[in-house]
């Protein structure tokens, strides 16, 4: 169950980032299907995990309930609610390096009532994903951890109010470098031992895209180069790297074909442009594992 965001991306394709002060036409205008917790639904899905997506949207967001839905998403836990879908707007220059502008939206008025009636719906040791563009993630961490749900965090897009979430209840923390710094300050030489510290009794995995992943737990310290490829828009590469991986965990292949897996499928999507929508699907990544014969 992954209980995140939905989101409409607005994205626009222009030359430089803009800069403080400056107007710039963009070149492109696409409107797709996103949000960090959506395109992590949709990568599990694609990788071959059964998944459910829990969340809201406005009376504007029935596609994106559709889309995940026609991936394979069980979507009965995300409901319509007053206002608007969350969006985001979304440059992306030429090297594939993107900027985001958040509209929470509905992501941000999530109820305990409605989390309790989802949390109900699972049993003990299934796992629960959450991002960090939805309010009351304490509390979801808590409810889960006392019905003894498993938790997986992505602390992305990364605020202070993190360092007060309940950390030690997390099982999984999934971080780029950006999001590891703010857990553990931006000074720290070997982030993955910091992180490590840190959360002792948490698998972590830091993901710090062409530099490769590295996965810590107190049995086990992994490292996976990232693949060589042209990027043309780097958005919901994080989230495929969660997706993959979680999928992988969660149909108990080895930590190692969970990396690996996961890494290949974050190399194809950068080389297509939008966010849900250039996840590949399980047949692609085994396909670029068998072309590095692997
Ligand atoms: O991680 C990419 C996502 O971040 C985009 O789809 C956008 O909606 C933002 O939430």
């Amino acid at each position: 169950i992954n209980f995140g965001s939905l989101n409409i991306d607005l994205v626009y394709q222009v030359d430089h980032i803009v800069r403080p002060g400056e107007t710039i036409a963009s070149t492109e205008h696409q409107v797709f299907a996103g949000g960090k917790g959506a395109n992590q639904s949709a990568a599990l899905a694609r990788a071959g995990a059964p998944v459910f997506h829990a969340g809201q949207i406005g009376q504007d967001g029935q596609f994106l309930v559709d889309k995940l839905q026609d991936l394979g998403v069980d979507m009965q836990f995300t409901q319509t609610v007053e206002g608007h879908t969350g969006h985001a707007l979304i440059q992306v220059e030429k090297s594939g390096q993107n900027s985001i502008v958040l509209y929470p939206g509905a992501n941000a008025a999530q109820t305990r009532p409605h989390i309790d009636a989802v949390l109900n719906a699972f049993a003990a040791g299934d796992i629960l994903l959450l991002q960090n563009e939805i309010n009351e993630i304490p509390y979801l961490i808590e409810q889960a951890s006392q019905r003894g749900l498993r938790v997986a965090l992505n602390p992305a897009p990364f605020s202070p109010a993190v360092l007060d979430y309940p950390l030690q209840k997390v099982e999984w923390l999934i971080v780029n470098e950006g999001e590891a710094e703010g857990l553990v300050g931006a000074s720290t030489g070997d982030l993955i031992k910091s992180l490590a510290h840190r959360l002792p009794n948490a698998q972590v995995l830091l993901t710090l895209g062409e530099r490769g992943a590295h996965f810590h737990s107190s049995q086990t310290q992994l490292y996976r180069e990232a693949l060589r490829v042209n990027a043309v828009d780097t958005t919901a590469a994080g989230d495929t790297f969660t997706g993959y991986f979680l999928a992988a965990i969660a149909t108990e292949r080895p930590t190692e074909e969970a990396l690996l897996r996961a890494t290949h499928a974050a190399a194809l999507c950068v080389g297509k442009r939008g966010a849900m929508d250039s996840i590949p699907d399980e047949f692609q990544v085994d396909k670029s594992l068998q072309e590095k014969g692997l």
